[in-house]
């Protein structure tokens, strides 16, 4: 079943008086299904966190549509200012960035309750919450860990934790492994996989990688180019020069 359907997406910067305009997205269209990982991948510059902006409610695109079907609510924006998407970001879409943005002062269990907190939920219910999504990604025993004193692929999993908290189907994760070893940026896949494949609540993730041995992984790759996305292969990846 389609959970994000995005259909002739345009996007570009600057002015064409000052001749400085640049066409970046060119009529993107793809649609993610609930429950699936997919990567996108693409060379620098191409594009991809400007469309995961736009998905994310962030940015406004100059033409084109979304439509992200949360069963009981279906959005549908695209060329709106960010002020006109605040339901897609509250109850849509979460994120998760290359640098954890985490309170590194703060417990693992405060940075994700905080999350609950600022959306209105209450101390307590906040609390059980953030210790249930900490334990889900595996750090149990990191939960009165100040942030800040825990691994870089640690950290990974507090913010995917306070992602997680929000119920929101949707994760757009922009080069999550991109800080983080070999074996850490494997351990954060395999956690995504986990998360998308929940019997319970399952979700759905775009991320976006620079590396095709990640990317292999997820279940189906995307590949940008000359502003428009398209079905990739393992050998395509490859074939990405930078
Ligand atoms: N706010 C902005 N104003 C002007 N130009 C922008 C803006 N945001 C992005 N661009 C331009 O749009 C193009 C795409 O940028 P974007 O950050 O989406 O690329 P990317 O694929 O995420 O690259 P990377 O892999 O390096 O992160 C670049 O040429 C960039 O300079
Ligand atoms: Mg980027």
């Amino acid at each position: 079943m389609t959970l994000l359907e995005v259909q002739e997406l345009k996007r570009g910067f600057g002015s064409k008086t000052f001749n400085t305009r640049i066409e970046v997205l060119k009529g993107v269209n793809l649609s993610i299904k609930r429950g699936e990982l997919v990567a996108l991948m693409g060379p620098s510059g191409c594009g991809k966190s400007t469309l995961l902006n736009i998905i994310g409610g962030l940015l406004r695109a100059d033409s084109g549509k979304i439509e992200l079907d949360l069963l009981n609510s279906k959005y549908v924006y695209g060329k709106e200012n960010p002020s006109g998407v605040v339901e897609v970001r509250r109850n849509g879409i979460g994120w998760i960035f290359q640098d954890f943005h985490l309170l590194e002062q703060l417990t693992a269990q405060d940075n994700v309750a905080l999350a609950l907190e600022i959306k209105g939920m209450k101390e307590e219910e906040a609390d059980e919450k953030a210790i249930e999504a900490l334990i889900k990604v595996g750090l149990e025993d990191r939960i009165d860990f100040p942030a800040g004193q825990l691994s870089g692929g640690q950290q990974q999993r507090v913010a995917v934790a306070r992602a997680i908290t929000g119920s929101r189907p949707l994760l757009l994760a922009d080069e999550p492994t991109g800080n983080l070893d070999v074996k850490s940026g494997e351990d954060v896949i395999t956690l995504f996989k986990e998360l998308c494949r929940d019997p319970l609540n399952p979700i759905s993730i775009l991320m976006v990688t620079h590396d095709p041995m990640l990317a292999t992984k997820a279940d189906r790759m995307l590949l940008m180019k000359d502003g428009i996305t398209a079905a990739s292969n393992i050998k395509d990846a490859w074939g990405v020069t930078e």
